[in-house]
């Protein structure tokens, strides 16, 4: 059986606690529980220690002469720890490696996988504060499950950003750190971000992407035991823990790079928002403003899928296309001229699904045409999805 601690915090939503632990005791693991003095204002210590089928643990219980220090056991028991209504504050103490209570205490002393399932006010999750405390968890291997957005606790605010996922949503991640380890071997390349095709040293034409599909797939690959390389474009999210990044900017890097690592890769994964132009000339001076219409020529970049197809081999090469018409149609034509494995076929004009989102919602389709729909989900759960479709194409 495996063990799993949970953390509780003091959000509203640590009245949910004692069924997280019901679920993820239902997937067969074992659970601890620690809560805070705050979150037990929220949930009453015998709604806790009933649910997880054990003691709770608390600032009380923290050092005993017959336990010792509890941080230390508690963390020498765990294989896997879920922080659950998780709050700004106790995010910030642990990005800061602060230790003065047994929830944080037993978070700085454990080696094993840490999963956060926040909740909070949409403010205080958009705060920079806590964007940047989640920056710095994530780069220590910290897992981010949800916020998700939807009603919420707090007064004032209807709906927003910051609701905790459900219990079964916590469970079934929790589950997955103990999923066997199907990619492990696996050498999975991937492109991510923008390209930024420069006019002149200050001047750019590029788009919106943020890198965070690209980064899922990596996140998700890295969990399922592969090794990973991203070819990045310029982006502002965190490198997924464990990958090695390569960082580029205009389209003809980005097929420097990629053309680099192709020889290593198993499986490559194009989620990069390749420009398909770039500057006929890069001006190497700044070019001052003049006071008639301009017209900069432009010449078509290579297309890094289609070079990469040419020399596919034994991979499996996966694509992405977005398109606002004839979708399936135009992927299938895609995938075939760039002889790619199947298509992620997304939808930049549907709801939840535009550049920048945590969602997105996808339609794998191959080159005979035919196709799977997915409904929306979250970028990592269509990473998960992706993967399991390569890997049947891999054996
Ligand atoms: N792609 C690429 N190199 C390019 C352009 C695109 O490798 N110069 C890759 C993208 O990373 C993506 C796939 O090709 O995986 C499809 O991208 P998309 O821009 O939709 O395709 P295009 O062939 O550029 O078609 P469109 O005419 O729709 O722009």
């Amino acid at each position: 059986m495996h063990r799993v601690l949970v953390i509780v915090c003091a959000s509203v939503a640590a009245m949910k606690a004692p069924f997280v632990l019901r679920r993820i005791r239902e997937t067969g693991c074992e659970t601890r529980v620690i809560a805070s003095d705050s979150a037990l204002n929220f949930v009453t210590p015998l709604a806790l220690s009933s649910a997880s089928g054990n003691e709770l643990y608390t600032r009380g219980s923290w050092f005993s002469p017959q336990a010792g220090a509890q941080h230390l056991e508690l963390a020498h028991w765990a294989e896997a720890v879920v922080v659950v209504a998780a709050s700004a504050d106790f995010m910030a103490k642990a990005a800061l490696g602060l230790a003065d209570d047994l929830g944080s205490a037993t978070l700085l002393s454990v080696r094993c996988p840490v999963m956060w399932a926040p909740a909070m006010n949409t403010a205080m999750w958009e705060h920079p504060a806590t964007g940047a405390h989640k920056a710095k968890l994530q780069s220590w291997g910290h897992q981010f499950i949800g916020p998700t957005s939807g009603k919420l606790g707090t007064r004032g605010e209807g709906e927003g950003m910051g609701r905790m996922l459900e219990p079964e949503e916590i469970a079934e991640q929790v589950k997955r750190v103990f999923a066997p380890k199907d990619l492990a071997g696996k050498k999975v390349l991937i492109s991510a971000g923008p390209t930024r095709e420069y006019l002149d040293p200050v001047r750019f034409v590029s788009n919106p992407s943020s890198g965070k599909m690209g980064f899922a797939v990596a996140e998700e690959a890295l969990s399922r035991g592969a090794e990973v390389v991203i070819v990045s474009g310029p982006v502002s999210i965190p490198a997924p823990a464990g990958s090695k990044v390569v960082p580029v900017e205009s389209a003809l890097q980005m097929k420097a790079a990629m053309e680099d690592h192709f020889e290593w890769s198993d499986l490559v994964v194009m989620t990069a928002a390749v420009a398909d132009y770039r500057a006929a000339e890069q001006k190497h001076e700044k070019q001052a403003k003049i006071s008639e219409q301009v017209t900069i020529e432009m010449v078509p970049n290579p297309d890094i899928l289609a070079a990469l197809g040419q020399k596919k081999g034994n991979r499996v090469l996966v694509g992405f296309a977005m398109e606002t018409h004839a979708g399936v149609e135009r992927a299938a034509g895609k995938a075939q001229r760039k002889n790619a494995d199947f298509i992620c076929l997304n939808y930049p004009t549907r709801e939840g699904t535009s550049f920048g989102g945590d969602d997105n919602q996808v339609t794998f389709v191959f080159p005979d045409g035919t196709f799977q729909d997915l409904p929306r989900m979250s970028k990592r759960e269509v990473a998960r999805l992706l993967l399991n479709e390569a890997m049947q194409r891999m054996q």
